[in-house]
């Protein structure tokens, strides 16, 4: 069993996709080991995005995740990090893959949909970052 993070971003709840996109992933398979709705501050935006603080887009990505209400999930499978990242698509929505989620939702690199973590290492700090041991115990 892995465990991944998964964020519906504000365009994704903003245009009422919370339960498409949960259910998709239901649907794939993965149990919904926590999950809940908030809406990040810039500062905690910035705290949680701080691998990409030397970016150009970093200061944009962090505005736009905190201009509304998010949905974050932590993802429990079989190689769950990897297939979120397939049902996900290409960080591009124009570049993503027919099917994936980033395909049919994203509006743009920044506007696209859902984030999820991409290594181990990442997933691990990114699920603490939200959710105690507590919250995920089954
Ligand atoms: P996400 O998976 O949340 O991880 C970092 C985010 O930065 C990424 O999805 C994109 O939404 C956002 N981003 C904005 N501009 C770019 C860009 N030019 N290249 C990569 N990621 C970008």
């Amino acid at each position: 069993m892995e465990r991944t993070l998964s964020i519906i971003k504000p365009d994704g709840v903003q245009r009422n996709l919370v339960g498409t996109i949960v259910g998709r992933f239901e649907s794939e398979g993965f149990r919904i080991a926590g999950m809940k709705r908030l809406w990040l501050s810039k500062k905690e935006a910035e705290a949680f995005y701080a691998m990409h603080k030397d970016r150009p887009f970093f200061d944009s990505l962090t505005s736009y995740m905190s201009s509304g209400p998010v949905v974050v999930m932590v993802l429990e499978g079989p190689n769950a990090i990897q297939r979120n990242r397939d049902i996900m698509g290409d960080t591009n929505p124009a570049q993503a893959a027919e099917g994936t989620i980033r395909k049919e939702y994203g509006l743009d690199v920044e506007k696209n949909t859902v984030h999820g973590s991409d290594k181990p290492e990442t997933a691990a700090k990114e699920i603490a970052f939200f959710f105690s041991e507590l919250e995920l115990m089954r």
